[in-house]
């Protein structure tokens, strides 16, 4: 073996040992769903709303009102996918 594929073969195990753990994690629907409730309420809740219905606390201080999310899938025959085809 030349230094050259020595050093391809070490370069293939030190990729594929940082990249299983990423394989191994993939998150259950619970835990993603707890993700997403915690990316909401600090992201998105100020304005949208604690149950995304548009009353957060800084809703008020805005000219144009937050969207009501929880009715998005209705004001879009069913579908919160096409909200970003409407502009
Ligand atoms: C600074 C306040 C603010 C924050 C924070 C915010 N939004 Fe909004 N959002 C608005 C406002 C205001 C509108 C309405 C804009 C309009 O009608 O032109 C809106 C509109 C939307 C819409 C479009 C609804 C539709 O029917 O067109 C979606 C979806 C949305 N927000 C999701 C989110 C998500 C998800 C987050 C967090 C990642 C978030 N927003 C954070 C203020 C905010």
């Amino acid at each position: 073996m030349t230094d050259f594929e020595k050093g391809t073969v070490a370069f293939a195990i030190v990729m594929l040992a940082v990249a299983m753990p990423v394989f191994a994690e993939a998150p259950d629907d619970e835990a993603y769903r707890a993700w997403g409730k915690e990316l909401f309420a600090t992201h998105c809740a100020p304005c949208h709303g604690p149950d995304g219905k548009g009353n957060g606390p800084v809703a008020r201080e805005l000219k144009t009102p937050p969207k009501d999310l929880t009715r998005i899938a209705e004001e879009n025959q069913g579908s919160a996918l096409q909200i970003s085809s409407k502009r």
